[in-house]
C-alpha cells in the first residue's frame, strides 16, 4: 500500500474556549473522493483550512506521504499541490469565466500585460478537462450568467491549474438543487479519473454520498465514523448510524 498523500494526526485546535477539533485524524489517498460530512459547527472548515495551511494546530501532526511536514504554511500546502475552493469564496459574477479562474495568478506576456489569449485557450483546456462543454459557454462568458453547479465547474478548473493533486472543495453544492449537484459530482468524476483526489465536504449526506468513495464524519469536533461507500449501501443506513451514534452521546 502506498502511504496517504497527505495525512493529518491527533489534529486538535480550540477557538478561546470552543473546542473545534478534538484529537482529530484525517488523511487522504491518491485518486479518491473522500466525503467530509457534518452538522454545521462539526469542524469541517477548521480541518480543511489546517490542510491548507491557514490555520494552525494547537497539537498534532501533519504527514505528506509518511514525512513529517514542519511548520505547516499555505505557502507549503500549495506547493504540495493541495488546492482548496473555500467555502465563504465568491467568484467575481460580473467577470468571464477565464477572468475568474486565474484571478491572482494571471498569465502574463513577456512585457507584463495578462495574455488573454493564453487565458483563454487554458480556461478552455481546463473547462474540457472537467468535462465542462457547453454550446452556449465560452471562456469569455459572464460567470453571473452560470448555474450555480456550472460556477463551481469555475472554481474546480481554477483548482486544477496549477495541476493540483488534491482539490478541496467546502460544501460545493449546499445551494444547489439535486440536478445542479449531479454537474458538480460530474465535474469531480473527472477530476478523479485524471489521477487526482478531491475532499468533497457536505452537512447534506445526500450531497455527497453519490460521489464519495469512503466517509469520514465529524461531530462537534471528533470523528465519530470511518467508513468506504460498501460499508452503507444507501445514505439511509448511514443516517440510521450517525442517528445512533448521536443518541448513545
Ligand atoms: N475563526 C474562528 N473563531 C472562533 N470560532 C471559530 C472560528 N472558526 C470556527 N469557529 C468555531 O469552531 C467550530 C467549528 O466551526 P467550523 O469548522 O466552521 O464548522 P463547520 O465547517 O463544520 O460548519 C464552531 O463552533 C465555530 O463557531
Ligand atoms: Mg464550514
Amino acid at each position: 500500500m502506498k502511504p496517504p498523500i497527505i495525512s493529518l494526526q491527533s489534529i486538535s485546535k480550540s477557538f478561546g474556549n470552543v473546542y473545534a477539533l478534538d484529537s482529530v485524524s484525517f488523511h487522504v489517498n491518491a485518486g479518491e473522493v473522500v466525503g467530509l460530512i457534518g452538522d454545521n459547527g462539526a469542524g469541517k472548515s477548521t480541518l480543511i483550512k489546517i490542510l491548507a495551511g491557514v490555520y494552525v494546530p494547537d497539537t498534532g501532526d501533519i504527514f505528506l506521504h509518511d514525512q513529517k511536514a514542519n511548520h505547516w504554511n499555505a505557502s507549503k500546502s500549495r506547493q504540495a499541490g493541495i488546492e482548496t475552493v473555500f467555502q465563504d469564496r465568491a467568484l467575481a459574477v460580473q467577470q468571464t469565466i477565464s477572468r475568474n479562474i486565474f484571478m491572482g495568478r494571471e498569465i502574463k506576456t513577456f512585457i507584463g500585460f495578462i495574455d488573454n489569449k493564453r487565458q483563454y485557450t487554458e480556461a478552455e483546456r481546463l473547462m474540457r478537462d472537467i468535462g465542462f462543454t457547453s454550446e452556449v459557454f465560452t471562456p469569455d462568458s459572464i460567470v453571473g450568467t452560470l448555474s450555480g453547479g456550472e460556477r463551481q465547474g469555475v472554481a474546480i478548473a481554477r483548482a486544477l491549474y496549477f495541476n493540483a493533486k488534491l482539490i478541496v472543495l467546502d460544501e460545493p453544492t449546499t445551494a444547489l438543487s439535486l440536478t445542479e449537484t449531479e454537474k458538480v459530482f460530474s465535474f469531480v468524476r473527472n477530476v478523479r479519473e485524471s489521477g487526482r483526489s478531491v475532499v468533497f465536504i457536505g452537512h447534506n449526506i445526500y450531497h455527497v454520498f453519490g460521489i464519495a468513495d469512503r466517509f469520514v464524519v465529524l461531530d462537534r469536533g471528533k470523528v465519530v465514523l470511518k467508513c468506504t461507500r460498501e460499508t452503507y449501501g444507501t445514505p439511509e443506513e448511514l443516517i440510521r448510524f450517525m442517528q445512533q451514534v448521536a443518541r448513545s452521546q
